[in-house]
């Protein structure tokens, strides 16, 4: 082991060391994990939109490749922030994390020792990976699916078992037990990125039912706020009944904040604990506070969600219209924002490298699925562009 690489384990507290190595993990799994709690370069690799994003900022570029919202941050949230910049020569005067932190136990029903905040919530799904999963205790996820989880586990040496979605897309969870009983982690994406689709809540109550002692079950709720049914298709009951699950959550996608670097995860202490074990909690204390007031101060207007939910409803109808008019098939439903569509006789990496030529930005591949690409729903004015291009690349 170089200098280097003894340094970087050494950021690890010796509570998070022991935990490690107890696990079964090797000194070279162990310096991987460090350097994803440390949030070094691997941090970056391990979130999928942004290692995907292209740099730049081209003239009348469309992006709707990484599921951004088509918008800014909601008004009382850039506000929020606004009004708190003359205060950052303080740390965070005014407890402005604190009040996230309660902010989020009331909207969700519960309670403040159950919620960590995070710069964004990969970062917590990557350590998540990392707590409950080892050489020995592998993952589960399904295919195709948001890949952090994935990606986390590969990097540490943790098996993994890709499930496929089931007929109607939705996370198939007795074949997820039966694809590896005694894992680590089984990790439920809905609405799924990147099909939008959804898995039933009695699905995921079944898995924490039925899933092997002292495992854990994450359910990413990354999109839930653009979905019809929220806030009666959440997991978060599970928590405040005190279940081995995590729930993840962001303010990068309805809440237009992507840039700004909020999310959060709710469960017990003594799961959140373990999140926070291998660097001592540094990073889910040390966030910018505009961020964290905007956060705030956007979660509870109710009036703007359902506002932009109902604007989403309305452009994704139409992008739904324009692929059905041209017979080409779709992943439904979806409730989020993002859209599936298979080009059938092209892959989707042609597609991509078709329509960049347009200045439009599509979604990376997903493997699982090599002709289907999924399009971010933009604001209207992104699609009706997507549309021409659309036009231009298949006369072409
Ligand atoms: C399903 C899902 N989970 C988590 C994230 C992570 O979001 P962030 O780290 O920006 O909070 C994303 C981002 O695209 C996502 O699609």
């Amino acid at each position: 082991m170089t200098l280097w690489e003894t340094g970087v384990i050494r950021t690890l507290t010796d509570e998070g060391k022991d935990d490690l190595l107890s696990r079964g993990y090797s000194r070279r799994h162990m310096l991987r994990a460090a350097m994803l709690v440390g949030g070094g370069a691997a941090a970056i690799a391990m979130h999928p939109e942004m290692a995907f994003a292209a740099p730049g900022a081209a003239p009348g570029r469309i992006r709707i490749a990484l599921n951004e919202c088509w918008t800014g941050p909601m008004a009382p949230g850039a506000k929020a922030a606004a009004d708190i910049i003359s205060q950052c020569n303080r740390y965070d005067p005014t407890e402005v994390r604190v009040k996230l932190i309660k902010t989020i136990a009331a909207q969700e029903k519960v309670p403040e020792d159950h919620i960590l905040v995070w710069p964004g919530s990969n970062e917590a799904l990557a350590r998540s990976v990392v707590a409950f999963c080892s050489p020995t205790k592998g993952l589960v996820t399904a295919d195709p699916t948001y890949e952090t989880a994935g990606t986390a586990a590969n990097y540490i040496g943790a098996p993994i078992k890709r499930v496929a979605l089931t007929k109607d897309y939705s996370h198939d969870v007795k074949a997820m037990l039966a694809a590896n009983p005694k894992a680590g982690l089984y990790y439920i994406c809905t609405p799924n990125n990147p099909s939008g689709t959804m898995t039933p809540v009695a699905d995921v109550e079944w898995l924490v039912a039925n899933k092997p002692a002292g495992s854990v079950v994450v359910v990413d709720e990354a999109y839930i706020h653009f979905t019809s049914g929220y806030p009666n298709n959440t997991s978060t009951h599970l928590v405040a009944a005190g279940k081995d699950v995590l729930i993840m959550r962001t303010f990068s996608k309805i809440f237009g904040m992507a840039g700004m670097r909020v999310g959060f995860c709710m469960g017990r202490p003594d799961m959140l604990k373990k999140l926070l074990m291998h660097d001592g909690g540094a990073l889910s204390h040390d966030l910018p506070i505009p961020s964290l007031a905007a956060a705030a101060a956007s979660l509870t207007a109710h009036d703007l969600i359902d506002q932009r939910r109902k604007e989403l409803v309305e452009v994704r109808g139409m992008t739904q219209d324009f692929f059905k008019k041209r017979n080409l098939r779709m992943i439904l439903p979806t409730e989020a924002n993002m859209l599936m569509v298979d080009w059938k006789t092209k892959t989707a990496h042609e597609m991509q490298t078709a329509f960049a030529a347009q200045n439009v930005e599509l979604a990376r591949t997903f493997p699982a699925w090599p002709t289907v690409t999924r399009i971010t729903i933009g604001s209207r004015a992104d699609m009706e562009g997507f549309f021409a291009a659309f036009n231009k690349v298949v006369s072409a």
